[in-house]
């Protein structure tokens, strides 16, 4: 398979589903506008694509995703309030989100699976390879990994994707891959994968997380991939086709994180990511630790 020299700087970031966990929070309002401390999640998402170079953004969305749109465009009446107050630094922080990279949208109409959502980028990505970052799923922007993907895709071709030690129990929440080691500590070659297995199933407790750096040529598999588990066109599906049949489209690489993430789809890692988040930041997090302190030892 051909490697391509052109920089990446395609990023898909799928954010249709229905976020059913979270009801009923996400009735009417997107989940990845939850607030993570005072930004959504999803800005934490951009910004970290924007960080590894990626500069032109393709959101995928659906019913109730106008937030997401309006929330990464301006808003001149707020941005004028602010002016006329002189409240320069909260000026700053609304126009931030507007200035990351070029954005543009698709609706994917029926939330058909994750497979479908990426298959809804085709059009607008072509024949060069891309990125795809779930958008509820948050990289710290300490614990760079997407750039490495990227260092990744660029010397073996083909596609990567993002792994993660977990406990054993708990592998029947992700995707779980065979692999085998390369030369490199972090890279793995991935000969196999299984959506959701049992414990008895997973060839490793390897999870995929919502990082990956594809070929184009997932779209023509995409295309041929039936509803699997669930019901829907499952993106690990045709990954595992890829990682079978390399001609098809070069290899699967995965890289195997260390850092810290958080789901923030989940609750349980949502109030998480706030505390630890809240605790590091210069401006609220002397007070918030202090005040946590007291609460774990005086009420818990
Ligand atoms: P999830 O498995 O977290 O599903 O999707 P969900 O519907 O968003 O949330 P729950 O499980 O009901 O609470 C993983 C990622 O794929 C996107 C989601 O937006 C999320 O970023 N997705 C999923 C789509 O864009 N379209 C789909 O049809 C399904």
């Amino acid at each position: 398979m051909p490697k391509s020299n052109a920089p990446i700087v395609k990023a898909v970031i799928p954010a249709a589903g229905l976020g059913t966990r979270f009801l009923p929070a996400t009735k009417a309002t997107p989940k990845e506008m939850l607030p993570v401390v005072d930004k959504p999640a999803i800005q934490y998402v951009v910004e970290e694509a924007a960080t590894a170079g990626l500069s032109d953004i393709l959101m995928i969305t659906g019913r109730n995703k106008r937030p997401l749109e309006d929330h990464f465009d301006r808003n001149y009446e707020l941005e004028e309030a602010l002016q006329r107050k002189g409240d320069e630094s909260r000026l700053a922080r609304v126009q931030e989100s507007s200035d990351l990279a070029t954005m543009h949208y698709v609706r994917q109409g029926n939330p058909k699976g994750l497979g479908h959502a990426v298959l809804c980028a085709a059009p607008h990505v072509g024949d060069q390879p891309f990125a795809v970052l779930l958008g509820d799923d948050l990289i710290d922007p300490r614990d760079p990994l997407l750039r490495r993907m990227i260092e990744v895709q660029e010397e073996h071709g083909g596609s990567v994707i993002a792994l993660m030690e977990v406990d054993p129990a708990q592998i029947h929440l992700y995707g779980c891959a065979a692999v085998t080691p390369t030369g490199e500590d972090d890279v793995v070659r991935v000969a196999g994968l299984v959506e959701k297995p049992t414990p008895d199933e997973a060839p490793s407790n390897l999870a995929i997380i919502g990082r990956y750096v594809l070929n184009a040529s997932v779209f023509e598999v995409l295309r041929k991939t039936a509803p699997g588990r669930g019901g829907e066109i499952q993106l690990t599906d045709a990954l595992q086709i890829l990682a079978a049949e390399p001609a098809l489209g070069g290899p699967v690489h995965g890289v195997v994180f260390k850092g810290r993430r958080y789901d923030t789809g989940d609750r349980g890692d949502y109030l998480r990511a706030i505390v630890r988040l809240a605790c590091e930041r210069e401006d609220l997090g002397p007070d918030f630790r202090a005040w946590l302190r007291s609460y774990v030892t005086e009420e818990m």
